[in-house]
């Protein structure tokens, strides 16, 4: 497959200057088809003879791509429906004590808070923030004072979502282990938009979804759990699948393998629909969509600093930053642009909170048709 085939796969972008892929990207048509080609299967009868077997076997095989993917082994993969499991798995894997402190930045989503913030309240854990700036040097040496003898964990995101600045992780991941801390990072906005490679990072966690960048269905991502680290994280999620065996009266031994946080009847339809995506991209080559991101990105850039008064929050070039790019058009708030550039057909995230900034995420399908008509919609404005 070609890299220009993805646009005539993926018809609403024929409709739309699609820039929310990091929310939700649009799912190309032979992903969609092998999804529903197996849904269709398993759902006409999962009991039928042979018929949980064949499907539960492409689920296995899934789980190898991803771990492919991101150069992991597949008993390090947990295949759930999003990005928040693999951040609920290491928050309720810890024995917390009260004043144990987790390292957080200023600019993580929702889904890496909500789980600690709630720790806070039920067992008296403390948070910290790592100011993100684009200083990596000052950055990485205010990483080293917010670790302390108290930090138990640093969860933090590879590619902010608010800026798209890709944070230096090798660097941080290198200062928290020098200091017993293990780090799991939040992969959602990085996974598919840059490489993302787990020997490379050597970090302890990593938890991405498929339904972003990787354009897999909707309700599909993976966890990595480093093989050493399986068992440290206290298994409080778990269920039938998880065992190895069990007996009647109490015992029990869990799978070695990732795969043990894995519990109950799942949509496994949607994740092999996930490794059809994974599939199209490795025809592909990664390298070639990197570099198409990157390029596109670099312009993106250029082509937004010509609207008069629009401040850029992605300065940076592809190697600092992702697919993402942030903007900010003084005298609008964001719910306004978003409305706008959505009448001229061009669709955009508003970022929540602060009301001003609009999130422009770019992949391998925009075109300088989209770029021409973000531009000229904000020209309009
Ligand atoms: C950085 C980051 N983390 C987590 C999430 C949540 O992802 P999911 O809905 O797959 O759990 C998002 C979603 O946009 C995100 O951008």
């Amino acid at each position: 497959m070609e890299l220009s085939a993805i646009r005539h796969l993926t018809p609403i972008t024929q409709e739309y200057a699609y820039f929310q892929t990091s929310g939700f990207s649009p799912k190309m048509e032979p992903v969609i088809a092998e999804m529903a080609r197996w849904a269709r299967y398993h759902n006409a009868g999962a009991a039928a003879p042979g018929v949980h077997e064949k499907i539960l076997a492409e689920f296995e095989t899934t789980r190898e791509k991803v771990a492919r993917s991101i150069n992991a082994d597949s008993a390090e993969i947990v295949l759930g429906e999003n990005t928040t499991i693999g951040i609920n798995i290491v928050a309720n894997g810890i024995d917390w004590q009260p004043g144990d402190t987790v390292i957080l930045s200023d600019k993580e989503h929702p889904g890496n808070r909500i789980p600690w913030y709630s720790h806070v309240r039920r067992y008296g854990i403390e948070l910290r923030f790592l100011h993100v700036v684009h200083e990596e040097e000052r950055m990485l040496e205010q990483f080293e004072r917010l670790l302390d003898a108290r930090a138990r964990i640093v969860s933090i995101s590879h590619v902010c979502r608010r800026t798209g600045q890709r944070l230096p992780a090798r660097a941080l991941i290198d200062i928290a282990h020098a200091r017993g801390v293990p780090v799991l990072l939040d992969g959602a906005q990085a996974y598919g938009a840059i490489p993302v490679d787990m020997r490379a990072l050597d970090c302890d966690f990593y938890t991405f979804s498929g339904h972003k960048y990787i354009m897999a269905p909707q309700g599909t991502g993976g966890f990595y759990a480093r093989r050493d680290r399986i068992p440290w994280l206290k298994p409080s999620w778990i269920g039938s699948h998880s065992q190895k065996e069990f007996d009647l009266v109490g015992g029990l031994t869990l799978l070695d393998e990732a795969k043990r946080f894995e519990f109950g009847t799942r949509n496994l339809a949607d994740q092999v629909g996930f490794g059809k995506a994974l599939d199209c991209w490795a025809e592909i080559g990664w390298e070639n969509v990197f570099a198409y991101i990157g390029r596109y990105t670099d312009r993106a850039k250029a082509a937004l600093q010509t609207v008069p008064g629009l401040v850029l929050h992605t300065p940076l070039p592809y190697e600092k930053s992702s697919g993402i790019v942030t903007f900010s058009l003084p005298g609008h708030t964001s719910a306004e642009i978003q409305q706008h550039l959505q009448q001229e057909k061009v669709l955009v995230a508003p970022l929540e909170l602060d009301g001003v900034m609009i999130r422009v995420s770019t992949h391998v399908f925009n075109n300088e048709d989209d770029l021409e008509r973000l531009v000229s919609g904000l020209m309009k404005m």
